[in-house]
Parts: C-alpha cells; structure tokens; sequence
C-alpha cells in the first residue's frame, strides 16, 4: 500500500469537512463525499489501524437468489429484540447488493466458488448470505479503500493524529470543527462540516476483541459537545475470543461455527445445546451466557474445529489458523480455548439515514453512530454493512456556506478568517508557559496510567456480561472518583476545555504523550460512567444488556435509552438540558 504523505498543517490549511477515523466507515466516507470538497481524514494511529482491518467473517449481503432482503430485514429485527429502527434497517437491507458491487468495482477481491461470489452462514442468519475474503476480510477491504483515498489528491490525510473535541461555535451551537493534536501541536481545525467515525470502545473492557485504537472517542466527544447519545448499555460480547495465558483476546470467527465446529467442555460435552436448541448457532449474547455460566462449573470452554474438513479449514481460516499456531495450539489435532470477550457497541451517537447527528454540521458514521440498524444485539456482518452504506449517505451532504459558520464578530474574536484560525501555524507559548506545566502534566499523567490499569477489569467485573444493580453502583462511585481526580488536573482541564483559546500550543513528543494519554482515558471513564448509568437505568434484560436481578425481557422496556449531558431518558423528545459544560 503506498504510505501517506505528510502534511503539514499551516494557516493556509482548509477543509470543507474533516473526518475523524481511517476504518471502513471514515475512508469509505472520504471516497463519497463530494470531490470537488477539500477533505482532511484524521486518525490517531496509522491509516489501517482499527477494528475494520481486523474483521474477520465478512459482510452481509442479501445477494443469493435463495435469499431476499426481506429475509434480511427479518433477521436483523429479531437479533435487534425490538429495538431497531425498522426504517433504518430497510434501508441497510436494500443498500446492501450495491455497496457490495461498490466495493467489487473498487476492486475487492471477495471470495468465489464456482466462479460466483461465496457466501457463509453465521449465527442468527437464515441464509448463507456472508460475503468473504478468507479469514481476513476486513483487511481485503481496508487495503482498497485506504489506496483508493490516497490516490485522491482533494483527500489530505493526516496519520497520529488525536482530535481532542468537538469544536462548537458558541453562538449557534453549529460545529465548526475540532481540536486536533498532530505533530506536537494543539491547535482548532475548521471546517464546514465534522464527521465522526472513531469506530467503538472496547478497550474499555479488560477482555475485548477490539485494538488499542477502539477507545470510545468519538462517543465521549460528541457526549461532551451536547450531542444526543443513545442506548449505550448494549455492548455485544463476542462468545469466542481465545484464551491463552498471554495472548490478546484474538478473534475465533463466529464463521468457524458457521463452518461447523463445535462448543466443548473438558469433558467433550456440546454444552450449547442444552441452553438454547440452535446450539453454537444460537445469537451472541446467548452463546457468551452459555459458555460464561458453564465456566462456572467447568475449567474450559473449546472450539473444536475437527467436524470441519482439514482442506476446508485451510481455505477459509487461514489467519485462525496461523495466530493459534503461534500461541502454540495446532487447532488440526486440539480445540482451540475460548471465552467471551466485549466486541461491538451496538450504542452511540444517535444519527438520522444522512448520518447527522443532533448537533448541526457534526455527523457519526461506522461503530460510533446509533443509526438504529442494531437495536439490541447486532446481527453478525451487519457492521462493515452499516459502516459502508451510511458512509456513502454523505455523497449528499449539504454544508454551510463559509458564511454561515460564525458571524464575523465571533471570527475577529477568534481569530478566523474565511473559517481558518490563523494561529494555526506555531504559536509556541514561549513566554507564558508556565515552568510548573510539564511536571503536572507529567504527574496526571502517571494517574491516568493507573486508572487505565484499574478502569478496564472493574468494567469487566462490573457491566461485563451478567450485571446487577450494586455492582452498577459501585463502579459508577469509582469511576466518578477517578473522573473527577484527572479532570481537575492542569491537563485534564486542558484537555477538556472546549472553548477555543486564541492560541495554538506546541508540545515535545513526551508532553504530545501525556496528552493523548490522559485524553483517552477520560475519554474511557467518560463512556465507562455512561455505560453503567444505562444498564443501571435498564432494569430488564435484553439483547447485549443482561440483568442478573431482572433477568426477564420486559414490553415495557421496549424503549430506548437516551442520554444528553446528564440527563437520561426513554424519550429523545424530552431531552432539553444544557450540553455537559466544562470550564476552562
Ligand atoms: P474502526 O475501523 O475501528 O476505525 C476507527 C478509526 O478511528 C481508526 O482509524 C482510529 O484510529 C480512529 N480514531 C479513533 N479515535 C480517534 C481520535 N480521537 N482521533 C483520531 N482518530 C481516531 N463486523 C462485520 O461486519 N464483519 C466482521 O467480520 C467483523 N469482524 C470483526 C472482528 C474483530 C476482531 C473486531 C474487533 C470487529 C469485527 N467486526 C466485524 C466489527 C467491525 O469490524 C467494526 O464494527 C467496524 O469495522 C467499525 O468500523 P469503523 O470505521 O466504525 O471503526
Ligand atoms: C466474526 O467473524 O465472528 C465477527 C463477525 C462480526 O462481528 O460481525
């Protein structure tokens, strides 16, 4: 893949609209919009760093002529259990055949058989209706987007770099852009128009499928900036993630159940079958409960991979493969050990089918959005969909004239002009920086290391799997304390202050760290606190979200959940407070 140039950002830096996130969703994005736009694509890490290259089993796709999106439609509504929007999973269904195609004309090279495209069962699917590309599907797809958007010369991508805020104009609330950290510089961003798309917030959890780059940004931002977020207690634990002493929680593909391997105890019983009639098939949640309950009385949970032909198994896994060979399982001759771990966040920042969200000029596409399409449990394959044919709803987008962005009174207060700041070029603040500054960002620093060690196993412990109410309060005390601890530091102030400061800050590479170091875990405890809050608020149980002390789905919690600033609620109506203020 060709490497990103570098740009430098400088006062002759402009965008129509900047992208935050290099995923499926963000590059896929960057290809739909508007050529005739000046596009920047933001992303804290490398470009392909993210859960999309990572996904394994594929994308769903009503294409078979057995199968119709009709049928698809039924599928996602009943792994939904209730709570998706019907609107917006007709039309994920019916965009389906022509994202794929989209994505066939880019030039992805999916799997064939027979010369047609193949397609793979996985749970909760009527049909075989997942597209593939081995066992590496995410990959497949992100290599082409990533080398499409480099080849585009209006997209200027901008790798390790951290948008620390939404920017808003402090008048009409409108965004106007970002606060970015990149190449040792703090600085705001303009633009016409903000989207969104930082993926989802695993590593939140201490067992998760998700990369380190999946820390909930985009959610604790947007939550920060007064947008409406959305029913974020529904987690989805994936049931098979392997489980060596030492290893990350790497991904066993439901696709291998779907292939035909069984759920085993140390004893070889296929446990599955006795907690729900489709067995391994059975939807995620039920199969991370089943295999979470039977460790209770057993010491191991395995895949078995043997009811699948060797040949086979070489053809269509072999990334699973090689990984557990390296962690010593040679998965022809042993079952491969496995346990759920946190994998996708059906919540997030509540988006229309433009993928707008409630704060005008801001947008969230991909993991980070709540378009409705999930409801309470997604269905498997549904998200490189969702990512895909929300991104392309921004080929129409419509963008404030310059004009509009700010009035010229509040641009001379800032320092804008035509919607640039002009102190984007360095602005070291030589003069005023305070000598005490790099020793207090050094100390908040080394807290926030220690939540981050602390934060993701009282999550697991606390709203992983089975939850109950005092251990919903309990954790949301210490994460109150924590929060609270960073946010009054000298950096965590900085860090979350949202009104723009006149000037720009140059940073050595040790305090650029602190930063984004601090960043991401208030960003963390941020969407921590929301999520026990709402699986506090949910006293039923239902897809993703389940309730030890209310262990029954309830038709009057058919609602969602909606959170603005601090405020809760079933309905999105109702939900007239303040966005979270923070001050400076
Ligand atoms: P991501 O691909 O996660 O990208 C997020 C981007 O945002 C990254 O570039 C990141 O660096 C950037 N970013 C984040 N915060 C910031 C910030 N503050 N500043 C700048 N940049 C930022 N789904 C399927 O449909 N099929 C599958 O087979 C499948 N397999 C999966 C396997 C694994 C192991 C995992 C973890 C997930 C899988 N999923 C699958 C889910 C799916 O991959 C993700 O939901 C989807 O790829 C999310 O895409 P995204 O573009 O929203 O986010
Ligand atoms: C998997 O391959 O099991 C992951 C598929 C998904 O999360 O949609």
């Amino acid at each position: 893949m060709p490497q990103p140039q570098l740009f430098a950002l400088d006062a002759l830096s402009y965008f129509d609209v900047i992208v935050v996130g290099s995923g499926a969703a963000g590059l896929y994005a960057a290809l739909c919009l508007p050529s005739h736009l000046r596009i920047a694509l933001i992303t804290k890490d490398a470009v392909n760093q993210g859960s999309s290259n990572w996904a394994q089993g594929g994308i769903a796709a009503a294409i078979a002529p057995s199968d119709t999106p009709e049928f698809h439609l039924t599928d996602t509504l009943q792994a939904g259990v209730g709570l998706c929007d019907g609107d917006a999973v007709t039309f994920l269904v019916e965009q389906a055949e022509g994202a794929i195609a989209s994505l066939l004309d880019l030039g992805v090279a999916f799997d064939r058989h027979q010369g047609q495209l193949a397609l793979t069962l996985e749970a909760a699917h009527s049909r075989p209706r997942v597209l593939h590309s081995a066992d590496t599907t995410g990959q497949a797809i992100v290599s082409i987007l990533a080398a499409r958007v480099l080849e585009q010369p209006h997209i200027q991508i901008f790798e390790h770099s951290f948008a620390l805020n939404v920017w808003l104009h402090p008048q009409t609330g409108q965004c106007q852009g970002i606060r970015l950290l990149s190449q040792g510089q703090v600085q705001w961003l303009a633009a016409r128009a903000v989207v969104l798309a930082t993926g989802g917030g695993g590593q939140v959890f201490a067992q998760t499928t998700n990369p380190a780059v999946s820390t909930g940004d985009g959610v604790a931002m947007a939550w920060r900036a007064g947008a409406i977020v959305r029913d974020l207690e529904f987690f989805q634990f994936h049931p098979t993630a392997l489980t060596v002493p030492g290893a990350p929680r790497f991904l066993i593909s439901e696709a291998v159940r779907g292939e035909g391997a069984h759920l085993v105890d140390e004893t070889g019983d296929r446990f599955a079958l006795h907690y729900h009639p489709s067995g391994e098939l059975a939807p995620r949640d039920v199969v991370s409960r089943a295999i979470f309950s039977h460790l209770r009385s057993h010491d191991h949970a395995y895949l078995d991979l043997s009811p699948i032909a060797p040949q086979r198994l070489r053809l269509r896994f072999p990334n699973i493969i090689q990984t557990c060979h390296q962690w010593g399982i040679d998965v022809f001759n042993q079952p491969i050990p496995v346990a759920p771990a946190a994998h996708y966040w059906m919540g997030g920042i509540v988006t229309d089918l433009m993928s707008r969200t409630s704060i005008p000029g801001l947008y969230a596409i991909g993991e980070c959005a709540s378009t409705g399409v999930h409801g309470a449990n997604r269905l498997a394959s549904n998200s490189l969909l969702e990512c895909l044919v929300f991104a392309a709803q921004l080929a129409k987008i419509e963008l404030p004239s310059k004009r509009d962005i700010g009035s010229n009174d509040h641009k001379a207060k800032n320092g804008m002009t035509h919607g640039v700041t002009t102190d984007l070029t360095t602005d070291l603040m030589a003069d005023s920086w305070p000598n005490s500054w790099p020793d207090s960002w050094l100390a908040a620093t080394e807290k926030a290391i220690a939540i981050r060690q602390e934060l993701p196993s009282l999550m697991w412990n606390h709203a992983g799997i089975c939850r109950h109410q005092q251990e919903l309060d309990s954790a949301i005390i210490r994460i109150q304390q924590w929060r609270s601890q960073l946010a009054s530091t000298h950096l965590g102030q900085f860090i979350l202050c949202s009104t723009q400061t006149s000037q720009s800050v140059l940073l050595s590479t040790e305090l650029s760290n602190c930063v984004q170091s601090v960043a991401e875990t208030l960003n963390l405890l941020d969407i921590g606190e929301l999520i026990l809050k709402s699986a506090r608020w949910r006293t039923e149980s239902r897809g993703g979200h389940y309730r030890n002390d209310y262990p029954q789905t309830h038709p009057d919690w058919q609602v969602h959940t909606f959170i603005r600033g601090n405020i809760i609620k079933n309905k999105a109506v109702a939900l007239s407070s303040p966005a979270v203020s923070v001050n400076c």
